[in-house]
């Protein structure tokens, strides 16, 4: 049977360090995890990815993996894992891991190996290239930071490339060996009841072989480009495309289906479209379109419908609006205003497909200003970029001093927001609390709706997003201004300014929207 159980499921993003703490130093654990899954089963969702879980020096926070087949031990142990796996799944809920395949750590083993010498076995796991003819980097490929993308390797008399930090180097897809590596990891993970794996950069795994440099980018072009050049040869390659099918036939191979979740960071529907292949390819490909979308029906509206246009038969498109990168919608899109985050939440939870929330968007978390000095994040805190700690810090459980995150008296490994403006604790006893909302929405979500797939665009006045979703209707109101609804008054069963229970609106207040079944 072809069970897509990720089609209509809400998953839940955890960042596992900020979390909760288990053991009273600072850093959240899978353990932690453990003792609140009663919470997640309570709020409704169907599976949790986990931020990077597997060893590593934390250069790039767990992105810079030491090891693909264990767990990092300030986490926990892989007794650990397979102890919080067979607790979700008693109460219903898949667990996800985060797969990092475009670079490892320079201190895994691989790498430590590949740098020793030009003739050892695993020099080819890595794209190491010669000097240009003046001697410097072989191409003109920029990393994250805006730095030249190579670093210099004394001992061998070559460089190494790295898109991220110099820590994390590429590794060689053109290589067969890393093929086999990967496929051995993911039925590592899948044998011991891993549901699937977020997959990160999973556009870049392979470079150009030629490794030409890079165009100068062309903005609003279908690659997207850093620090004025295109990203066309150091990622974006379509031999990507032959990886994901050989993961997807692995995948397809388990009982149930092992679900395949790309981080897809291209800036173009069509491209983005390209990582469901026919059908055989990713289950899930994120929609960074989406997220950067203005928070205007229109700009929302237009990128849905080019979405479910673009997906091939069969596609499930993929909604969410924050993560441990971007930055928390409930302060990029709604600026703090519960409002504009009830609307936001209610738009995220009737759309067809499969919803990913972030740890706090249920609560209605903001960004956190972390001081300078406190900043965990080197990879986006240089001149280049911002730091993302500022949606990195702990979940705000309760109002006393550590935010119930940690031991009283602890200092957590980043700093907690304002938990006396937004805490768990406080909202989950309060039916008109942002939290008790979220949890309405995702009770409907499963009742009624189920992210079935269907979904229209109904004409609405301007500024207002109309569209069926199942069998309900959605309308949203994303204005200051009240807003009038064509034809006869809805039934509502659900509005962000709090009518509850059935009752009839034919306007909208600004900033309103609601979930209705069509009056007869
Ligand atoms: C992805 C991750 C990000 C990380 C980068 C390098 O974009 O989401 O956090 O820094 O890859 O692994």
């Amino acid at each position: 049977m072809d069970r897509r159980w990720w089609q209509g499921a809400t998953l839940y993003q955890l960042y596992v360090r900020s979390w909760q703490d288990s053991d009273g130093d600072g850093y959240g654990d899978l353990r932690g995890i453990i003792g609140r899954l009663d919470y997640l089963e309570w709020l409704g969702v169907d599976g949790i990815w986990l931020s990077p879980t597997m060893p590593s020096p934390d250069h790039d926070w767990g992105y810079d993996v030491s090891d693909y087949l264990s767990v990092h031990p300030e986490l926990g142990s892989l007794d650990d894992l397979d102890a919080l796996v067979s607790s979700a799944r008693e109460r219903g809920m898949r667990v996800l891991l985060d797969l990092v395949p475009n670079h490892t750590s320079t201190w895994h083993p691989w790498f430590i190996e590949s740098a020793a010498s030009k003739q050892n076995g695993k020099r080819d796991y890595y794209v190491w290239a010669d000097p240009a003819p003046d001697g410097g980097p072989p191409n003109n490929w920029l990393d994250f930071t805006g730095q030249p993308a190579w670093q210099w390797d004394a001992g061998t008399g070559q460089y190494y490339l790295h898109n991220f930090l110099t820590e994390q180097a590429d590794l060689n897809w053109w290589n067969p060996a890393v093929h086999e590596e990967f496929r051995r990891i993911l039925r590592f993970w899948f044998d011991r009841g891993i549901a699937g794996f977020r997959i990160d950069v999973a556009h870049g795994l392979y470079k150009d072989a030629q490794l030409r440099d890079n165009p100068p980018a062309d903005a609003g072009g279908p690659l997207g480009g850093r620090f004025g050049l295109g990203a066309v040869y150091n990622e974006n390659r379509p031999e990507v495309h032959g990886v994901y099918r050989d993961w997807r036939s692995i995948a397809d191979g388990y009982d149930p289906r092992r679900l395949l979740l790309g981080e897809t960071w291209v800036g173009n529907i069509a491209r983005l479209a390209s990582f469901y292949g026919q059908d055989d390819e990713l289950q899930l490909a994120f929609n960074f379109p989406f997220v950067f979308a203005g928070f205007s029906a229109e700009d929302l509206g237009s990128v849905v419908a080019a979405t479910l246009e673009a997906l091939p038969a069969g596609g499930c498109p993929v909604w969410t609006a924050s993560n441990h990168d971007v930055g928390r919608f409930a302060t990029r899109w709604c600026g703090g205003d519960p409002a504009k985050v009830r609307l936001a939440l209610l738009v995220l939870t009737t759309l067809p497909g499969t919803l990913v929330l972030y740890y706090g968007d249920e609560v209605g978390m903001t960004d956190v200003t972390v001081p300078a000095e406190l900043t965990r994040d080197t990879l986006g805190g240089n001149s280049a970029r911002p730091s993302r700690d500022r949606a990195r810090t702990p979940m705000q459980w309760d109002d006393s001093p550590t935010g119930g995150f940690t031991a009283p008296g602890v200092v957590s490994w980043l700093p907690i927001g304002d938990v006396a403006r937004c805490n768990v604790a406080a909202q989950r006893d309060d039916p008109a609390s942002v939290l008790s909302f979220c949890r309405d929405l995702l009770r409907l979500r499963r009742e009624r709706s189920g992210g079935s797939g269907r979904y229209e665009r109904l004409p609405g006045p301007a500024g207002v997003w109309r569209y069926a979703a199942g069998d309900l209707e959605v309308a949203a109101n994303f204005g200051d201004r009240p807003a009038t609804l064509p034809g006869p008054a809805l039934e509502v069963l659900v509005s962000t300014a709090g009518k509850r229970g059935q009752s009839e609106s034919a306007s909208l207040a600004p900033w309103e929207g609601v979930i209705a079944v069509r009056s007869r």
